[in-house]
């Protein structure tokens, strides 16, 4: 067998619709029960961006990678496989992987979609690590990129002020130092909890002949005080857990926590459980809201541009979402 490698990150991106929509839309504009007031103390968020008419998974994700590959200072005919997250793909086929490869120039490579809601980046980035690892691929593009408000019901103040746009996109590259870039990768789900975030399919159930017609979902639909007290538990297990995973650097060995950008509640409860300094942890919700697979990727890479972290650091990565699934990777950059 040959010699496996290290993955390492060669470069990230990112790209957020130009519409930003502040607290004060819901209130103003669609006359929702709620307040710019509520909103920022039970969630900080501040504002969201929406994609417009033309800008969906596709257009986003091909922006983001568009910057990475930039960064990476590689050709787009240099990538051999592209592995997009999304639970909302533009259409069910072809994949938005496939849009971005068309979109980007890319040589016939494996290009598909990976649909694990806001855990899909880091379960994209799992199997192109494998990839990479065994070298079946030289050099691959991750993608997390979603348009959830285009599947929102703004009569729900429960769920539509909760969610943004966006993508971001990362180069992983092989390395002949094992231990370099991506370290450890955990990703688990739980079926059993379905009821608890889900987002609607465009496929209309086609029952069994005499069977009768299943209502199909129209709106994305949370039971956000269950999510909430999941994410908090996943979260402080996902740390603990690190803590196991980089036995030779201990917990003070990460130097940056990037979180699933949901509830700035969510992150203090686990920051104070598991005691983790809240000065190495990245927030940008304020500003983004909940963009779902793309929310990790996007973190990282403001992370990486605005100085939060550099080349060298070890960054934690830890996301939860519907399935449900929770996931985390470590990775030096
Ligand atoms: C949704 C979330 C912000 C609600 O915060 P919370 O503190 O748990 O609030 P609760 O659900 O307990 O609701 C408290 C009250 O606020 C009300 N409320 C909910 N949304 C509101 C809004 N936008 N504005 C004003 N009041 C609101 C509720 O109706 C409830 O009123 P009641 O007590 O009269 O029934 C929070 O639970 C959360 O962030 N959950 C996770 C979100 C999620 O599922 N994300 C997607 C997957 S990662």
């Amino acid at each position: 067998m040959s010699q496996m490698l290290g993955v390492a990150l060669r470069g990230t991106g990112s790209c957020l619709p130009a519409r930003v929509v502040p607290n004060d839309e819901f209130t103003d504009a669609l006359n929702l029960d709620t307040s710019d007031e509520w909103i920022r103390s039970r969630t900080g968020i501040r504002a969201r961006r929406f994609a417009s008419l033309g800008e969906t998974s596709a257009t986003l994700g091909s922006a983001a990678a568009r910057t990475a590959l930039e960064s990476a200072s590689l050709p787009a005919t240099d990538i051999d496989l592209i592995v997009c997250a999304t639970v909302t793909p533009d259409l069910m086929c072809p994949s938005t992987a496939a849009l971005i490869q068309a979109s980007l120039g890319c040589r016939h490579i494996p290009a598909f979609d990976v649909s694990a809601a806001c855990s899909g980046f880091l379960y994209a980035l799992s199997i192109a690590s494998q990839f990479i690892r065994t070298g079946s691929a030289k050099h691959a593009l991750v993608v997390g990129a979603e348009v959830l408000t285009r599947a929102l019901d703004f009569t729900d103040r429960n769920s539509c002020i909760l969610f943004g746009d966006g993508a971001g996109a990362v180069v992983l590259t092989g390395t002949p130092v094992l231990n370099a870039g991506v370290r450890t990768i955990r990703l688990y789900s739980d079926g059993t909890r379905q009821e608890l975030i889900q987002v609607p399919s465009k496929v209309t159930p086609n029952p069994a002949p005499g069977a009768p017609l299943q209502p199909r979902l129209e709106f994305i639909r949370i039971v956000g005080r269950e999510v909430f007290r999941f994410a908090v538990s996943r979260m402080i297990e996902l740390i603990e857990l690190a803590e196991v995973d980089c036995r030779e650097l201990g917990l003070s060995g990460i130097d940056v926590l990037i979180p699933h950008q949901v509830n700035q509640r969510i992150i203090d409860a686990a920051l104070e459980s598991t005691g983790f300094p809240p000065e190495k942890v990245v927030v940008n919700l304020d500003r983004y809201g909940n963009t779902s697979a793309a929310s990790v990727p996007i973190a990282l890479d403001e992370a990486l541009r605005t100085g939060r972290c550099k080349p060298g650091d070890t960054v934690l990565l830890v996301a939860f979402g519907g399935g449900l699934t929770w996931s985390s990777a470590i990775i030096t950059l």
